[in-house]
């Protein structure tokens, strides 16, 4: 059993003129010049049928001639426009409404937009929207594994895998109309750590099963994407996984082609090598440009891309070497790289340069490498932001590292994973994704804003994290209740309480989380709720140091030298604790608790009034969310509810915990007297 997600279509109460003169003209849709048998052109056609009929409640009559129809929404194939393949332009005309599309994509992106537009009530006055997508590729990442369990999943089993089996049935129909619904064109169906039965994905056990998947997936303009294990060959009884020896060269060539023969319209390997356990190049004496090269080469004939991870670092460390800084990992392993790449690879970068804490620096190969291809990598299944049972919002954060200036010839990551800042043909945004078998799939419904976020964030990057709130909001929290809670004041009432929440959600964590920028602090392997030295004297490389007097890693030139793999700028910017932002100070440096910071308050005073506030903000939230009941569908209510039942409570964990920690390293009072323990 599952939800429809954003896409639960009602009926429109056609209770005013202007509502009844929509539905009269909506009924009459006119396809011109496509392709009939296309398959995208098929569910696209099915989409509006299916939303029109149940919206408008009419019957729905199409025409493939425009001289035959009088008034409606003329839907145009238009290839010799700007539009690319995966362009839309939807707009207002003196005969109802026109969607130009110059691709199938495209034609798909500009019917799901104009049924949003008409549910959201924005097909008033003159409408005018064309948009291009920012980023040729808009991934999903899912970390499934075949058993069915999903690592770092909080919303229940893989809809994709079962007892080492693909599962292709009507829910896989559902995801790939909801995911193509706000514009991702890429899914990578298993994990990045590739073991047991999914390093046999890609072999004759499973071609059929994976096939039928990507014809789904096609249908929807989605590139079916799976992730690999690096050493197969050795599998297969090659005795090595040296890129660089001929055996291992021809068998991925040979490979790669039985895989085409099989899946033809397979996008590509993920590959994530030398990593956390993963085999890879380095086991040879060889670099990463070696590993994704060799197999760069064995898949483009067939037209495959390889996405090479760059999250490559010593998980072995030990924590009293001080001159190891897991942060400066993935700049050491790819810079020097920048270039060598073959065409079909792509780097996949991701935001920070640990682990997708709720703060961290822009990594610094973004801006570091100017040849090569990349993809910005995110994380919407909230490992480190609350997993699911916390409310957070993740957009906001999204939009801050999209906008920070590299300053490689002033470029911002938006315009280096756009390809604009290159002319790369192969880059985009990829996250790792949040869904899993639960009926609402994300497990608490407002993660459903971060799955539906990403998507049009990576569409569209110049979209603000507020209206894409509010448009999520509407859709989903307000629609989906019916048509009584859809009327305006209802549905008005219901998305702005919503919209407030998922604005202040982040903000909210981050107060109650590990203070300015130093990340961790959480309990180890299941990574959930506060044990500030959990991972303090492990091998994992994420230490903050505290003592009695001090907390933070110096990481500029002399510290660990990290701030130096920066452009100039923002080498100078981070290395001042004077100029570094605020809250990335203990990120780069190690301050005394009595800093006093820009607000004029202490360090120590900060983490005590941060947590205090971050509790209250939950509180705040939760009495809001409650303001809706009777209004929203009961179902979504009481789900919401327990979860903020949850966040309350462990908020307050997380606050007390942290608090009473530095309290006791300092024995600083609080200057309000509040109560630590
Ligand atoms: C994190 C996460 C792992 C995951 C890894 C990755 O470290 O905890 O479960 O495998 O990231 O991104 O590969």
């Amino acid at each position: 059993m599952y939800n429809s997600l954003w896409l639960n279509y009602k009926k429109l109460s056609v209770s005013d003129d202007f509502e009844k003169n929509i539905a009269d003209c909506l009924c009459n849709v006119c396809f011109v010049s496509f392709d009939e048998n296309n398959p995208v052109f098929l569910n696209a056609k099915k989409e509006i049928e299916t939303a029109f009929s149940v919206i408008l409640d009419r019957k729905i009559n199409f025409c493939s001639n425009e001289n035959e129809m009088k008034n409606g929404l003329f839907i145009n194939f238009t290839p010799e426009k700007d539009l690319g393949k995966e362009g839309y332009h939807v707009f207002s005309t003196d005969k109802g409404y026109s969607i130009e599309a110059g691709g199938y994509n495209g034609l798909l992106y500009g019917i799901f937009r104009f049924i949003e537009l008409l549910r959201l009530g924005k097909l008033t006055g003159n409408v005018d929207e064309k948009v291009i997508p920012d980023n040729p590729l808009r991934m999903l990442n899912h970390w499934d594994n075949m058993p069915g369990d999903i690592e770092r999943g909080y919303s229940g089993n893989s809809f994709f895998f079962e007892d080492n089996k693909v599962l292709v049935n009507d829910r896989t129909v559902m995801y790939a109309r909801a995911v193509s619904s706000v514009g991702i064109n890429a899914v990578v169906i298993n994990n990045v750590n590739v073991k047991g039965e999914a390093s046999y994905l890609i072999s004759e056990k499973h071609y059929e099963d994976l096939r039928n998947l990507s014809e789904i997936f096609n249908g929807y303009g989605i590139s079916l994407f799976v992730s690999i294990n690096y050493a197969l060959p050795m599998e297969y009884g090659i005795e090595t996984a040296d890129p660089l020896d001929e055996r291992v060269i021809s068998w991925w060539k040979e490979r790669c082609s039985e895989i085409y023969e099989n899946v033809p319209s397979l996008g590509g390997f993920l590959v994530k090598a030398d990593s956390e356990g993963r085999p890879g190049p380095f086991t040879y004496g060889r670099n990463q440009a070696d590993g994704a090269n060799m197999l760069a080469k064995a898949i483009a004939p067939f037209g495959g891309i390889i996405i090479w991870r760059c999250f490559v670092y010593n998980c072995r460390q030990d924590w009293r070497d001080t001159k190891t800084d897991r942060a400066r990992a993935g700049y050491d392993y790819f810079h020097a790289l920048d270039g060598q790449f073959e065409d079909n690879v792509v780097l996949q970068i991701k935001n920070g340069p640990m682990d997708f804490q709720v703060r961290e620096p822009v990594s610094p190969l973004f801006g570091g490498m100017e040849h090569t291809n990349q993809i910005l990598e995110v994380q919407i299944a909230q490992e480190y932001t609350g997993q699911q049972r916390h409310v957070c919002y993740l957009i906001p954060w999204f939009k801050e590292v999209l906008s920070f200036n590299t300053h490689m010839n002033e470029a911002s990551v938006a315009d280096i994973v756009s390809g604009r800042a290159m002319g790369n043909r192969y880059a985009g945004m990829a996250a790792v994704c949040n869904t899993g078998n639960d009926f609402n799939w994300t497990g608490h419904d407002l993660a459903g804003a971060n799955l539906y976020g990403f998507g049009k964030l990576s569409f569209n990057t110049s979209l603000s994290s507020e209206e894409i709130a509010y448009d999520w909001a509407r859709l989903y929290m307000a629609s989906a209740m019916g048509e009584e809670s859809f009327k305006k004041i209802n549905g008005d009432r219901i998305t702005d309480v919503t919209v407030e929440i998922l604005m202040k959600s982040w903000p909210a964590y981050e107060k109650y989380n590990a203070p300015l920028g130093i990340g961790w602090m959480v309990v180890p392997n299941n990574h959930y709720g506060p044990d500030v030295d959990g991972y303090e004297y492990s091998v994992w490389g994420t230490y903050h140091k505290a003592d009695c007097r001090a907390i933070g890693i110096d990481r500029t030139e002399k510290g660990t030298g990290f701030t130096t793999q920066y452009r100039k700028e923002n080498a100078e910017l981070y290395s001042s604790a004077d100029t570094c932002p605020e809250e990335l100070l203990l990120f780069f440096h190690r301050m005394p608790y009595n800093y006093i910071l820009r607000s004029g308050k202490t360090i120590i005073q900060h983490i005590y009034d941060t947590h205090f506030e971050g509790a209250e903000d939950v509180e705040y939230m939760s009495g809001l969310w409650n303001t809706l009941k009777g209004l929203v569908n009961e179902d979504v209510f009481e789900r919401v509810t327990a979860r903020f039942e949850h966040q309350l409570m462990h908020s307050k964990e997380w606050r007390d915990v942290i608090n009473s920690y530095f309290y006791r390293k300092t024995l600083i009072e609080d200057e309000k007297g509040r109560e630590l323990y």
